[in-house]
């Protein structure tokens, strides 16, 4: 059977069609100074008004001398101070979470997210919330190593605080390639901090990980359990940890400087999805499906976009031989990290008269209940009605056999814990989502397929053999949209 190919990648197709169906409302801006920058104006009046000074933030960045530096564009555009927070890692999944919940509380967000993994659909469905929420919204498409743009950001936005979640974070893929994992876990949160310090910023709100831990032996993990990690990813947020305390301990050795302060935030296993499906969990880019996270492979197999869901180790000392996880809903995560950064910031206003809140901060942010793989099969079938083939495979370098947390401290210094504890629930907020975003994914390929699959002649084929750069789930569809049927 004559099979064609994609001339245009889903990812552009997408990206085109999005851009082009808002053309009032937003626009794409790159500079040949420094073509790793876009900016991506806010819609409407806004960003009309601001065009001028939004393109001089870019040119800025590329510029890389102070000589040339611009007007405060993010001033301008309302993104600035004490209600203004700057997201690393915002295009991806819990960096887009976090902003969505941001902007709800009526923070302005500054997104920086050099899209290796993040998506813009997200970006997209985060100007939406924007445009009706209080707070304003500006991506930046940029590396957060590369010198000089965070800095130039910061001293733009002066803003309340850094939330860094851009890094790397599958523990099997950092056995394949560590180094990877350091320098983008390790040397750019060391990046991060010297912007923070040439300009003053003082809060910093980091993801870090239960990796941290490595395979403890007693159970449930507290904050005070010895952090011996096993993978190079634990290795390379661990790092990162302990240079956050000492540049913070030296900080505020310093009395003529204002507190600097960090939270270390030791995330379980993520999970779940905006309830409203605005968001949610995406297949990763630019990653080997066999590093793929448990619940994005459940839900490939339960849409049959993967031939089958792996159990990597079956013969663990569990109570069902599979692993044990526990799974944190991704909008619990962030309401964490808004009740933190509300903690950080009334703590900041009361530092000169008497501040009790220690200068480094360090939760577990789980649910305190463990789910085997297993279970969490069971979850998924119930939720989506597939009765997707699950086969076993050897464990996985870098994979502890048991992992949950003590969510106490948490629950008695900050008054936090998890609400969405069902784990059916949580399948539900995922599925939502997949369900929504595969429908749309379908309709614009009934709409571009004629016009976008060609066979290698050049002729036009009504088939495609889609070859996915977006996130999305890759394969051959037919005419009608169904995943598998040309083969
Ligand atoms: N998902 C989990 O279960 C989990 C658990 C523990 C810790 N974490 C940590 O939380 C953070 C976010 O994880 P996630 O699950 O949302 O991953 P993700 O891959 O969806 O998001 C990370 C985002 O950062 C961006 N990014 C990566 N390197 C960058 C760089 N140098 N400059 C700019 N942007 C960059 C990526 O494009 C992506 O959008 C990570 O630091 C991760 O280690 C996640």
């Amino acid at each position: 059977m004559l099979r064609g190919v994609a001339i245009l990648s889903l990812s552009t197709v997408l990206g085109a069609t999005s851009i082009s169906r808002q053309d009032n409302s937003c626009q794409l801006d790159a500079t040949d100074d420094f073509p790793g920058v876009h900016l991506l104006q806010r819609a409407g009046e806004r960003a009309e008004k601001s065009s001028a000074a939004a393109a001089q933030v870019v040119s800025a960045f590329g510029s890389g001398s102070s000589a040339a530096k611009p007007v405060p564009a993010l001033q301008e555009l309302g993104l600035r101070g004490d209600k203004t927070v700057v997201v690393t890692g915002a295009a991806g999944y819990i960096g887009s979470h976090a902003t969505l919940s941001l902007l709800e509380e009526g923070f302005s967000v500054v997104g920086i997210d050099d899209l290796s993994r993040g998506w813009m659909e997200h970006v997209h469905a985060l100007q939406q919330v924007a445009d009706t929420s209080k707070g304003n919204f500006q991506f930046i498409e940029a590396d957060v190593g590369k010198e000089g743009v965070l800095k130039d950001v910061l001293e733009d936005a002066r803003p309340a605080a850094v939330m860094h979640f851009a890094g790397v974070a599958y523990p099997a893929e950092s056995t394949k390639n560590p180094l990877k994992y350091f320098e983008n876990n390790t040397v750019n949160t060391l990046r991060v901090v010297e912007a923070m310090q040439a300009t003053g910023v003082r809060n910093l709100v980091f993801s870090s990980s239960c990796a941290t831990y490595g395979s403890p032996t007693e159970f449930p993990i507290t904050e005070e359990t010895e952090q011996v990690p096993v993978s190079p990813y634990g290795r390379s947020k661990l790092q990162a940890e302990q240079l956050l305390k000492d540049w913070v301990n030296a900080e505020n050795d310093d009395a003529s400087k204002p507190l600097a302060r960090v939270a270390l935030l030791r995330y379980f296993n993520v999970i779940g999805a905006d309830p409203q499906a605005r968001l949610g969990d995406r297949r990763p880019k630019n990653l080997d499906s066999q590093y793929m996270r448990l619940s994005t492979a459940m839900l490939d197999s339960a849409q049959g976009f993967i031939p089958a869901f792996q159990i990597f180790g079956s013969d663990y000392d569990t109570k069902d031989g599979t692993a044990v996880r526990d799974y944190i809903h991704v909008s619990d995560l962030v309401s964490a990290h808004l009740v933190i950064l509300q903690k950080m910031l009334s703590a900041s206003v009361r530092a000169s008269a008497q501040d009790n809140l220690p200068n480094v901060l360090y939760y577990n942010l789980g649910t305190g209940q463990p789910l085997s793989v297993k279970q969490m099969v069971a979850a998924c079938k119930q939720v989506t009605g597939s009765d997707f083939k699950v086969v076993r495979s050897k464990s996985r370098a870098g994979d502890p056999p048991k992992v949950w947390a003590s969510v106490r401290k948490a629950r008695e210094d900050m008054g936090w814990e998890a609400k969405f504890t069902n784990i059916t629930e949580t399948f539900e907020h995922m599925w939502k989502f997949r369900l929504k975003e595969t429908n749309k994914r379908f309709s614009l390929m009934e709409n571009f397929a004629e016009t976008f699959f060609v066979d290698e002649s050049g002729k036009e084929v009504e088939e495609c053999l889609f070859q996915d750069e977006s996130g999305l789930p890759s394969g051959s569809f037919g005419k009608a949209g169904v995943p598998g049927d040309t083969d």
